[in-house]
């Protein structure tokens, strides 16, 4: 184990690879992020997601989900949300604040056009996800487009753990570019 970023910089790009592999990687563990929000009433919400896309530079992340779902509605009351990373091989977690923004409709039509129906069953459930049901097996899949929504995800702040035989804390801002201080971890 090595004693992690010498400096900020490299603690920059370490936040680009590890987004970069929980988008690219297949490896168990490896892509789902957790995706946080507050419920209407103020209660934090967590579960897990798949990264679609990420690039640090511009700020940019994108998540796919069901209009049923509760992190739908916990966007539409409150656009706050938080990604949290963490990559064991190389002991990093980020922890990203973001402005979100929601698509659905035509705008992501293009999108649900290139899917493959495989992954088109994510979206639509009958009765609607959240739905109480007389049993675990007791809807359909509907690979509904009206159902599929596009979040994107502006990063405004993030905070860099590395945890490794030392432990190094970094904060980064949104100034135009990335602007990072340490603090104690
Ligand atoms: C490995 C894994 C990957 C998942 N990927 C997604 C995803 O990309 N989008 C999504 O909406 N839910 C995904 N889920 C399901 C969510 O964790 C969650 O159960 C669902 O979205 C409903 O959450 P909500 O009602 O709190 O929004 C995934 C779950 C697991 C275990």
């Amino acid at each position: 184990m090595s004693d992690g970023p010498a400096d900020l910089g490299a603690a920059l790009d370490a936040a680009r690879t590890t987004l970069a592999r929980a988008v690219a990687d297949r490896g168990p563990g490896a892509r789902h992020v957790t995706f946080a929000t507050h419920s209407p009433d103020g209660w934090p919400e967590a579960r897990t997601v798949a990264l679609r896309a990420a690039d640090l530079d511009a700020g940019r992340l994108t998540i796919q989900t069901d209009l049923a779902t509760e992190k739908v509605a916990a966007l539409r009351a409150l656009p706050r949300a938080e990604v949290h990373v963490w990559h064991p091989e190389t002991c990093h977690q980020l922890r990203l604040r973001c402005e979100a923004g929601l698509r659905h409709g035509a705008a992501v039509g293009a999108a649900w056009s290139a899917m493959p129906a495989s992954a088109r069953t994510s979206y639509g459930k009958a009765p609607p996800a959240g739905t109480a049901i007389d049993a675990a097996l007791g809807y359909e899949v509907t690979s509904d487009p009206d159902s599929f929504v596009v979040i994107d995800l502006r990063v405004i702040r993030f905070d860099f753990l590395y945890l490794g035989d030392v432990h190094k804390r970094a904060i980064f801002e949104d100034r135009g570019d990335w602007q990072g201080h340490w603090i104690s971890p």
